[in-house]
């Protein structure tokens, strides 16, 4: 279902060279920005416009959860870390030829101009089943808020983004918009997940300090994540896909992104031994077998049966990011 044979045009051709993402304050700005970028580009020779995505971020996914606000801190960002936060991360962790994690720098591309300050960026193109993840809590739990309990547990966050950990009853819209609050938990009082399931998505994604089953260094697995929603999103109570395409551009960075992103993709999206939960995939992004469930824990723990698929991939390039002084460079063709 994910293989590259199935995917939206240019993804996985050789023909994709670079990308260009276009940020603004405002909506007339980001136009007016984009009309200009692209006359510029149809006026160089050799380079042709493959695609374009349109967004309009709110800090809301498709699914109708606030997303992207849990990022690492890095060293010597000037960043002050906020509750939770954890320690700043080695700038080299992020940015080509400063110290990592380990002590020493990650190898830079040459030449060192091109390289340094430079990074990493991993792409990947969601279609995202809304309708299918809206059935499917409507076929697992009766009333409306057990419905969002339900989907609460998937991610480890209530759609307001108020953590699991800090209100596991109900959700708390208030932490949620409280950048000091939101992230302000670890799991040491949850060992067993009654409150964040242990293969909920934000768990996986980012154990902080729950006990592995396999030994990890967490600090050297985390990602700067920068992806954005396409595609209105679908309410709750719509249980029959529209057709209206939307989903989620998902973009990483980091030195090592790539090898990041393949090993959360491989070792704790689609496999749950990192966390003892056998052949259990993450819930929100892996591909599911028939017949997968989710388990959430409790006395006795809960098996939510016939989980689906509820993202599925459109397309994943890789890509280097050159700092600026490179693209001065390279623009100065020396
Ligand atoms: C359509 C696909 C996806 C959806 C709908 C989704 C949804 C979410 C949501 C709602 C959150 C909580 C908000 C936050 O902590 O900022 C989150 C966090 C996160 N997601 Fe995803 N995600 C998707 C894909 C991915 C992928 C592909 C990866 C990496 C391979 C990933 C890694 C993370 C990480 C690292 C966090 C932060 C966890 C933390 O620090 O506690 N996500 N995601």
């Amino acid at each position: 279902m994910n293989a590259p044979d199935r995917w939206e045009f240019p993804f996985g051709t050789p023909r994709v060279h670079v990308a260009v993402t276009v940020y603004a304050a405002s909506e007339d700005d980001w136009r007016a920005e984009v009309a200009a970028y692209e006359k510029e580009l149809g006026e160089v020779p050799g380079v042709r416009l493959l695609s374009h995505q349109d967004f309009a971020a709110d800090g809301f996914n498709v699914f109708g959860y606030r997303d992207g606000f849990s990022q690492p801190v890095v060293e010597g960002s000037g960043a002050e870390p906020l509750p939770g936060d954890g320690r700043p991360i080695k700038a080299g962790e992020f940015v080509l030829g400063y110290p990592s994690e380990t002590g020493v720098p990650l190898p830079v591309p040459a030449p060192d101009v091109l390289g340094r300050n430079g990074t990493y960026v991993v792409f990947r193109k969601y279609h995202s089943h809304v309708a299918a993840f809206n059935k499917w809590l409507h076929d697992n739990a009766s009333t409306e808020a057990e419905r969002e309990l339900l989907a609460a547990k998937l991610v480890g966050r209530w759609r307001s983004g108020a953590p699991l950990a800090l209100t596991p009853e109900r959700d708390t819209p208030a932490i949620g918009e409280d950048p000091n609050r939101i992230n302000d938990f670890d799991y040491s009082a949850d060992p067993r997940g009654l409150r964040t399931p242990l293969g909920s998505h934000i768990r996986r994604m980012n154990p902080r300090d729950t006990k592995l089953t396999v030994l990890t260094d967490v600090n050297i697995r985390r990602i700067i994540r920068r992806g954005t929603s396409y595609g209105t999103p679908l309410p709750p109570d719509r249980l029959k896909d529209d057709g209206t395409p939307r989903g989620l551009d998902f973009i990483a960075l980091g030195a090592r992104a790539i090898d990041n992103v393949e090993f959360l993709q491989s070792e704790w999206v689609g496999s749950g031994n990192f966390m003892g939960l056998g052949k259990e995939k993450d819930p929100m992004i892996s591909l599911q077998d028939k017949g997968a469930y989710f388990t959430v824990p409790g006395t006795p723990p809960r098996r939510v049966q016939n989980i689906q698929s509820f993202n599925t991939l459109l397309g994943g390039e890789y890509f280097f990011m050159p700092s600026l002084s490179a693209i001065r460079w390279l623009a100065a063709g020396t």
